[in-house]
């Protein structure tokens, strides 16, 4: 890795270096480098407003110019920008052109449907190039986008379109994954049918499969045909660096999903450098996120890193378990994949079944084109980062583990493939510029070694620029006072004495990891208790999990008498659906048990950490003297 583009700790250390001495500095260097200006931003950081820090702010640009058209005036043109393969094995290759046409096609049917700069556009649809088209296609003409998971359930995305007052969805008749057709039209009518969602003037709907949906004249439209009808070129919208790009929601400890607001300027910077300094990206890479759309993930590494960049990306529909458990391998080995960035879940999930098939595990394919692996969304434990290090890296690859967050934008902690030593578990130093630190509760340094709260010191450009329509809750959840204007990121952490690597010890609120999906525990509680007919409380905690990292277990007080036997089962299988249809399958209770009450103070509290250990199957040894009910920690260890 002697040409690596931070070749070397010495190289590290320099960019730490030059970003101590002067980070507004540093970070307008390479927002010079990486992003095309329309006009020149002649500041980098402002905080006159902190916690409301914003970056490159009197610049102008336009996301969609630098992803895309400037790939394409640079002599790309004909270069690939993305490889898709469909659930049903078939490929097809996107130019560079082609995507800058299509995106074009989609901004004018936007603008001529009347969406304006700064309105919002929900996007639901499934892993497509239309997908990502979509998401250009906003950025053109300064709409800012929030894409919703295809997998969320329609009162979610009923949520989600309410919350962001979206004048525009855009979807698809349906999704294909793993050999099954799911609905995602019907889903969208759901949820505007639920009310709410009064400024939907438009639903554009792209033809996936072909299948049956209904259809509202008055409302909705096929993406092709109004496409059909626009010219494939669209003068893009200039905004301000900090014009808002995209909201994007995710799970707090609190209340409703928050929407993380992204500007545009900052948030591209550190899209396209964290592609190209973590991943080592080079012009003949072909890059891999298996992530989706619907999360952070996929919109950091592939609508917008890998394009700012002009490389060369997979698009993936399915799933890795379809047709059979080498769909992953055998796709490394056709297209050729240089980079490939995936979840510890997805690693552990792919280890269990090739060792238990022997004609799907990776040693049956040629996987000598990958040179670099990244891991995201949840620790790597040391037994799942040796797997992926000798059986799909053969030994010589670098492992990524890539620490970072919805807010972040990009990159927090990494190791850079050609500088940092690895360490198995660990996702090693903070990216240069990044003041990563760990602190205790008043904020005060804590030494290393000793565990403590993860928090960034310092303002960096990608950085979420506020909640949604809620101010007070952003600094409230982020900047709490007693952290002295720390970013707090909300997750624990703790630093080796030697080296001063990080290794993430888990979210220190409630919030909830399951196969690397981010969930609030208060969501799900609120989703049992919404069930008012059957459930009177409920209590959500996680436990963990070989494969899922994190599993949900639901403790439920019911209106009735406490079932037991095939009665429980039968109950817990319903709250499991009900929870489905509230919030989205990834949210199902693994575990639910019932008791006659939760294990509550005198005062009321429920006993979380209580909880937690009778999750984990643990002997109960909390004092439970000050418990009101303790005989209901017998029920409730009883699983169904
Ligand atoms: O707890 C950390 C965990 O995932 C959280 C962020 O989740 P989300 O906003 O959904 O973004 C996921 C994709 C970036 C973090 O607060 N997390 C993410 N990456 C890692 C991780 N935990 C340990 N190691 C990681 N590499």
């Amino acid at each position: 890795m002697e040409d690596a583009h931070v070749c070397g700790m010495a190289a590290y250390d320099k960019l730490v270096a030059e970003a101590d001495a002067d980070p507004s500095g540093y970070w307008s260097r390479l927002a010079r480098e990486l992003v095309s200006w329309k006009t020149p931003f002649t500041k980098g950081l402002d905080d006159s407003q902190a916690p409301f820090f914003q970056w490159f702010a009197d610049g102008t640009l336009n996301v969609s110019y630098n992803c895309l058209d400037r790939q394409v005036e640079r002599g790309l043109g004909d270069k690939t920008a993305i490889i898709f393969e469909s659930d049903d094995g078939t490929v097809s290759r996107v130019s560079y052109s082609d995507m800058l046409a299509r995106t074009c096609r989609l901004a004018n049917v936007l603008r001529a449907r009347g969406v304006k700069k700064g309105d919002r556009v929900v996007i639901y649809m499934s892993m497509s190039v239309e997908g990502v088209v979509a998401m250009q296609a906003c950025a053109r003409i300064g709409a800012t986008h929030s894409v919703v998971f295809g997998g969320f359930s329609a009162q979610s995305l009923r949520d989600r379109i309410e919350g962001a007052g979206a004048v525009m969805v855009i979807t698809a008749d349906h999704q294909l994954r793993g050999g099954k057709q799911l609905p995602l039209k019907a889903i969208v009518d759901e949820a505007i049918a639920l009310g709410g969602c009064d400024a939907v003037a438009d639903v554009i709907v792209y033809r996936r499969t072909g299948g049956a949906v209904a259809w509202e004249p008055s409302r909705d439209r096929w993406m092709h045909e109004e496409m059909q009808a626009q010219p494939p070129t669209c003068e893009p919208e200039w905004v301000g660096a900090e014009h808002p790009l995209f909201i994007l929601y995710t799970s707090g400890s609190t209340g409703k999903p928050k929407g993380v607001q992204h500007a545009s300027g900052g948030y591209l910077l550190h899209a396209a450098l964290t592609t190209k300094w973590s991943f080592d990206m080079k012009p003949d890479d072909v890059f891999w996120c298996t992530a989706d759309i619907g999360w952070v993930t996929g919109h950091t590494y592939i609508a917008y890193g890998p394009l700012a960049l002009g490389a060369t990306q997979v698009v993936f529909e399915g799933v890795p378990t379809y047709p059979d458990a080498g769909r992953f391998w055998k796709m490394i080995q056709d297209h050729q994949v240089s980079v490939f960035y995936t979840a510890p879940t997805a690693i552990r999930s792919l280890i269990k079944l090739a060792e238990a098939d022997a004609t799907v595990h990776p040693k049956r394919y040629d996987l000598s084109s990958l040179r670099i692996l990244g891991s995201v969304g949840e620790p790597i434990n040391p037994a799942a980062w040796a797997w992926y290090h000798q059986h799909i890296g053969g030994g010589r690859c670098p492992i990524v583990d890539t620490f970072w967050q919805t807010e972040s934008g990009g990159h927090l902690i990494t190791p850079l493939p050609g500088a940092t030593p690895l360490v198995p578990g660990s996702c090693t130093l903070p990216f240069p510029g990044i003041t990563a630190a760990i602190v205790d509760e008043y904020g005060n340094d804590v030494p290393h070694g000793q565990g403590g709260i993860l928090v960034i010191k310092t303002p960096w450009p990608s950085m979420i620029r506020t909640i949604w329509g809620d101010p007070e809750r952003f600094k409230s959840s982020y900047f709490p006072a007693e952290l002295k204007g720390c970013y707090l990121a909300g997750d624990g952490a703790i630093r080796d004495p030697l080296t001063g690597y990080f290794t993430i010890t888990g979210r220190i609120d409630d919030v909830l990891n399951v196969s690397g999906h981010r969930m609030g525990t208060m969501e799900i509680e609120s989703a049992l208790v919404a069930k008012t007919d059957l459930v009177a409380e409920a209590a959500v905690v996680g436990r963990p999990d070989d494969t899922t990292g994190e599993a949900i277990c639901a403790f439920v007080v019911l209106k009735g008498a406490r079932p037991t036997g095939e009665e429980a089962t039968r109950i817990a299988n319903e709250l499991r659906n009900w929870v489905a249809a509230q919030i989205g399958p990834i949210a199902k209770p693994k575990d639910i048990r019932f008791g006659d009450n939760l294990p509550k103070t005198r005062s009321g509290k429920i006993l979380r950490r209580l909880l937690r250990s009778i999750a984990n199957g643990e002997a109960i040894t909390q004092d439970t003297s000050t418990l009101e009910n303790p005989a209901v920690l017998e029920q409730l260890a009883q699983k169904n």
